[in-house]
């Protein structure tokens, strides 16, 4: 197995914006979430989304898929501006897929048939369709519990399918929302490998990837972002971040090392 990088080399082939969130405001009911938060992710960029509980990262990728609409600001892909975009014009026509926090498979189908559910609506063409579900079974080692309902999988067996259910349209933005949470210690490495080689494979691919594994979502990140009060603390490439003072204060602590 190869070894990945404490920190990936952050030249980047492209500057050209994939995502940009431009002075976002958002509140649930009349409590403020989200004040003015503005940022910029690059084509080809693997981002790393962090903040304590409850500052507003699942929220953020809410607004990128379309689930919900900002107070205030607007959203751009590809440099055009998609806060009035549905949810699912957003996936087909930006191929913008989710790997949510929590469920997003349907529990009473076997992992074949989650898989099939999806590929149904995202590709057209049937053995392509039972090749890419074949593909994922294995990439995702599920061939043992292929036939067993998502709700009698273990939970980092459940994330696994999720993820691969995500990336059976072949996004090309991928939000990830803690999917290293609850994988085992191979489970975690090999999905490091697989976020890398889907961002190397298609170089114009975007990744923002939230979790509270920092270590193992630093050792992947060209750059992150660090959320804390509603705005951003900090920005920068995953070195610059451990050492920013505001980062440290919201979120790492002082004794938050990657060695
Ligand atoms: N549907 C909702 N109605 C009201 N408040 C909500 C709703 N969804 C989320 N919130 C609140 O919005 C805030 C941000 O939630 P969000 O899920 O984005 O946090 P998070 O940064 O993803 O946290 P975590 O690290 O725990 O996943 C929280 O205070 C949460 O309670
Ligand atoms: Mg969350």
């Amino acid at each position: 197995m190869a070894i990945i990088k404490k920190f990936r080399i952050t030249t980047f082939k492209k500057e050209r914006p994939k995502i940009q969130i431009k002075n976002i405001s958002f509140s649930f009911n009349k409590r403020q979430i989200l004040e003015d938060i503005s940022f910029m992710i690059r084509e080809g960029e693997i981002c790393g989304l962090l903040g304590p509980n409850g500052v507003g990262k699942s929220t953020i990728f809410n607004l990128i898929t379309g689930l919900l609409k900002p107070d205030y600001g607007d959203i751009e892909i590809n440099q055009k501006k998609v806060t009035n975009i549905p949810i699912y014009k957003r996936a087909l026509d930006f191929g913008v897929a989710i790997v949510p926090q929590t469920g997003g498979v349907f529990a009473n189908l076997s992992c074949s048939q989650n898989l099939k559910a999806i590929s149904e609506i995202v590709i057209d063409d049937k053995n392509q369709r039972n090749f890419k579900i074949e593909n994922m079974i294995s990439k995702f080692q599920l061939e043992p519990v292929k036939d067993i309902k998502a709700k009698f999988l273990s939970g980092g067996q459940r994330k696994r399918l999720s993820i691969a259910m995500s990336l059976l349209s072949d996004p090309k933005i991928i939000l990830m929302d803690e999917p290293f949470q609850g994988l085992d210690i191979m489970s975690t490495r090999e999905l490091q490998e697989t976020i890398v080689k889907l961002q190397t494979e298609e170089n114009t691919r975007s990744c923002i990837i939230s979790d509270h594994a920092a270590r193992d979502l630093l050792a992947i990140s060209d750059r992150a972002i660090v959320l804390a009060n509603k705005k951003i603390a900090a920005i920068g490439k995953p070195s610059e971040i451990l050492q920013n003072e505001d980062a440290k204060s919201a979120y790492f602590g002082d004794s938050f090392k990657i060695n």
